[in-house]
């Protein structure tokens, strides 16, 4: 019924227009001015994998593919400082006590930060990535994909002491999950009960200062992707990889609630401020609102044109923040009329259309588009600009945090070592380097992908290497 409305108004502002205007009128102008304007946090030159708000909502952590963390005023949005130093993508970002800040990452490390966003401790310790953080009583635990939950001791200390080391605390992993684990939740008065959520289909309850497992809570065939607790209000939500979001009785382990959409997987859950709200996000771009005192379905809208929703944070019971492929993170009123909608002219980098371009272009605005730019400068991507790559030797764009595997080679870009990097994959070609493990099988794949990339990535002919290769 909403969205009839809706469609019919749309409609009417359309017709009106095509009676009225006498210049031509654009898809945009018609959203433009049919829906509010869409708040962004905007900086980030990478999909954001996580969104997190400080306890006291002053602060908003976004961490991003694009190896940082923005962190933005919770008052009035407006950009603060971005937070380096992972060699990879972050994937979560959190206020650990008033004065610092915690991050993680796909290098597999936990980072402790000064307010000035600068590294005070590098916690080193698990062997697959870390993708979530949360916080007890002194404890610090962490989730990787080593299958590994980490158990941080911490003292909060004057942040005005000297530096010190950086080898961090030492840390206690609990072993049992058969896979990578994706979530960690304290709960209990004295936060002595850790819950964690796997791949492997499970939910396990810890006993935290003990260092032993309690119990399976539930047992699945398909992997848990995000936890959430009310505790006061006695349940647990979960959202897994069959599309659907779970919702426990604590106490009894009795289901209260399922909401199965079939848009699967569960990726992103937040709870609002006064845990009246929980919103879930999916891998085909909706955010679902629901109450936690009726447990029915207040809103449920599309956030992005198709993608994941990998992040949702409220800001307050009104707005909710997501992040995905976008490479901003979007504001949404959930109690107004219509979920604003992105204007058409947004364009994702790697949204294109498969009839306008070549195979070539494609192949680069789906797989690399998102870690590299073509133009001189690398913004705030993962990966080098490869601007003027023809001709250059690996590892040499100035200014980029290589990693030795680029800086201590001698290899020379061409279409011949290009092709190479990609038949074979970056982890056999440049064993070490940063860019994440993929292969182009197909080799007419590959031939278009550089035809594309000699013209693109030396547009005018006078890329500084281009004479080199030639
Ligand atoms: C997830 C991010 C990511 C994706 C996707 C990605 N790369 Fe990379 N790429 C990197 C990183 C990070 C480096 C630097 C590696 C290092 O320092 O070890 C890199 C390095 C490179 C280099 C070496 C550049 C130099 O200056 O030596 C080339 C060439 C390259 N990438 C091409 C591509 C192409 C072509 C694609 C798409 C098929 C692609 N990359 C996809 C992250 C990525």
């Amino acid at each position: 019924m909403r969205w009839g409305l809706w469609g019919a108004a749309a409609w009417l502002i359309v017709a009106s227009m095509l009676f009225t205007a006498t210049s031509a009128f654009t898809q945009t102008s018609v959203a433009a001015d049919s829906a509010p304007a869409l708040e962004r946090l905007e900086g980030h030159g990478g999909p954001i994998r996580g969104i997190n708000i400080s306890k006291d909502g002053s602060l908003i952590f976004t961490s991003s593919f694009d190896n940082s963390v923005g962190v933005w005023s919770g008052a009035d949005l407006s950009h603060i400082r971005w937070i380096e130093g992972h060699a990879a993508a972050v994937n979560v970002a959190i206020a650990l006590d008033l004065k610092h800040h915690l991050t993680g990452g796909d290098d597999f490390k936990i980072m402790l930060r000064w307010p000035s966003g600068e590294t005070k401790e590098v916690w080193d310790g698990h062997q697959g990535k870390v993708m979530d953080l949360a916080i007890g009583v002194g404890l610090v635990a962490s989730a990787g994909w080593d299958g590994w939950i980490g158990l941080w001791p911490y003292t909060s200390d004057d942040p005005s002491q000297s530096d010190g080391d950086l080898a961090g605390p030492t840390p206690v992993f609990l072993k049992g999950h058969q896979s990578g684990v994706n979530a960690v939740a304290f709960a209990g008065e004295a936060r002595e009960t850790l819950y964690s959520a796997s791949t492997d289909g499970t939910i396990r309850e810890w006993d935290a200062p003990g260092q032993s497992l309690r119990r399976i809570v539930v047992k699945h065939g398909f992997g848990v992707n995000k936890l959430v607790l009310d505790e006061a209000a006695g349940w647990m939500a979960y959202g897994a990889t069959d599309g659907v979001v779970r919702v426990l009785d604590l106490t009894s382990d009795e289901e209260l609630v399922a909401f199965d959409d079939g848009r699967r997987p569960i990726l992103a859950m937040a709870l609002s401020p006064d845990r009246t709200r929980l919103a879930f996000g999916d891998g085909e771009g909706y955010i679902t609102i629901v109450s936690t005192e009726t447990w029915e379905i207040e809103r449920d809208f599309r956030a992005v044109r198709r993608g994941p929703v990998w992040a949702l944070a409220f800001l307050d019971e009104e707005r909710v923040l997501s992040g995905g492929l976008d490479d901003f993170a979007a504001v949404w009123p959930i109690a107004t009329g219509a979920a604003p909608k992105l204007p058409e002219a947004v364009s994702r980098r790697f949204h294109v259309d498969p009839e306008t371009v070549s195979n070539g272009e494609r192949q680069f605005a789906r797989k690399c588009s998102v870690c590299h730019t073509l133009t001189p400068d690398s913004r705030r991507r993962a990966g080098p600009s490869l601007y003027g790559l023809f001709g250059r030797p690996a590892g040499t764009v100035d200014g980029y945090p290589y990693s030795n595997a680029l800086t201590g080679t001698d290899i020379i870009w061409s279409p011949e070592t290009l092709d190479k990097l990609f038949d074979i994959g970056p982890d056999h070609y440049t064993p070490g380097s940063k860019m994440p493990m993929q292969r182009i099988v197909n080799p007419d794949d590959r031939t278009d992908l550089i035809t594309y990339l000699r013209a693109a990535t030396d547009p005018d002919g006078d890329a500084p290497s281009e004479e080199t290769a030639k």
